[in-house]
């Protein structure tokens, strides 16, 4: 695209993230336009309109894809329409930045990550934690070899009481699954990020439905309809990577922890670890050991638009995608296999 033409761009599916984060992200920048919105929900479709001045809106997404001014567009439906909303977005030749995860199981991760080498547009997932100041600082250190050969991580997104009580987040038809494939791939993916993302070779793991059927259980983000939770609702899995690391993973929607949110993970490497939410590092250096906190790193930065930013200058000046639908296919590829070892009891291969 030339560098002085404003970017036209496509919301699919209204609601919380695109009012939240999408839209405003977009915004706030110069050179980008947010032409349409497309929802069936004519609750969001309103809102859309009326609080952010958006004046085409779509009950069907297909109807905004025909539209010539879009040239990129972000989905950010329920998990199960990634796939769908991708594919066609793509091949109607648009630039897309998918929420995450990228889509409910490999075969529509791959399927999206081909339309898009097919079509030659970008693909990129909504991986935000990545933009945030804190894994951007342990990445630098990381590449530059500050802990050596990073051998064994240890990755936790656990709530306490923490089932959705909105949205499809309870229902393994329309989500793809719970803690695990909402919370757990957004700490699993900086983690493999800070690591120089090692290629999954096997995966042991197991999942637990203990709380999220009952009705005795307290909501802190609100009260879901136990009777149609069929989700995990705790996940725990050990993976391992061809170059011979392993990462512990952790994600749970509710457990008896005191925390009531804890999205963090420790990477050891054979000179130095770290860790992300306390950042820290630690070393040893001339016989006396050091725990290292990064100072004076900026604050209040709204990760997602930095991610949205990132999009944008990708999609004008023709750059890579910092979060790749290929590496957000590993992930889901390392789900997959979760979800199936927990139903198995065996490792599974890949
Ligand atoms: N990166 C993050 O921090 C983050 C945070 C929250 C949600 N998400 C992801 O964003 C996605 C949406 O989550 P949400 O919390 O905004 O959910 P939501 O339920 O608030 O919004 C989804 C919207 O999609 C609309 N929709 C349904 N079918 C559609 C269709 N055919 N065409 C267009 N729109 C359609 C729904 O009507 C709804 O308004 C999920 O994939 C979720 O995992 C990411």
């Amino acid at each position: 695209m030339a560098q002085d033409t404003i970017l036209g761009v496509g919301i699919i599916g209204g609601g919380g993230i695109a009012q939240g984060v999408h839209i405003p992200g977009y915004q706030k920048l110069s050179n980008v336009k947010v032409i349409g919105v497309s929802d069936p929900f004519e609750g969001a479709r309103a809102a859309c309109k009326t609080k952010f001045g958006i004046e085409n809106v779509y009950a069907d997404f297909e109807e905004m894809l025909a539209n010539p001014e879009i040239q990129a567009v972000s989905v950010t439906t329920p998990n199960f329409l990634h796939a769908e909303a991708t594919i066609k977005a793509l091949r109607a030749g648009k630039h897309v930045l998918c929420e995450k995860p990228l889509a409910m199981n490999a075969e529509e991760g791959q399927a999206m990550v081909d339309a898009a080498r097919e079509t030659g547009n970008k693909l990129m997932c909504g991986y935000n934690y990545r933009f945030t100041p804190e894994v951007q600082t342990l990445k630098k250190f990381a590449e530059a070899g500050e802990f050596g050969d990073m051998y064994f991580a240890r990755t936790i997104a656990m709530r306490r009481r923490g089932i959705p009580g909105w949205g499809m987040f309870i229902s393994k038809e329309k989500n793809g699954g719970g803690p695990l494939i909402d919370i757990g791939v957004h700490m699993l993916d900086s983690t493999m990020h800070v690591m120089g993302f090692p290629k999954p070779v096997k995966v042991f793991g197991q999942t637990f439905q203990k709380f999220g059927k009952r009705s005795d259980v307290t909501g802190l983000m609100g009260q879901w309809d136990y009777k149609n939770f069929t989700v995990e609702d705790f996940a725990a899995a050990q993976i391992l990577f061809e170059n011979g690391a392993s990462l512990h993973l952790e994600s749970s929607f509710v457990a008896e922890q005191e925390e009531a949110d804890k999205m963090s993970f420790q990477v050891f490497g054979d000179k130095g670890g770290l860790s992300y939410n306390p950042l820290k590092m630690h070393t040893e250096k001339y016989g006396t050991l050091l725990d290292i906190t990064p100072a004076y790193l900026p604050k209040n930065v709204q990760s997602h638009h930095k991610e949205i930013e990132s999009f944008v200058d990708s999609v004008i000046n023709d750059k890579p995608v910092y979060t790749p639908g290929e590496q957000a296919l590993e992930i889901t590829k390392i789900i997959d296999a979760i979800y199936k070892s927990g139903e198995t009891g065996e490792a599974v291969t890949l």
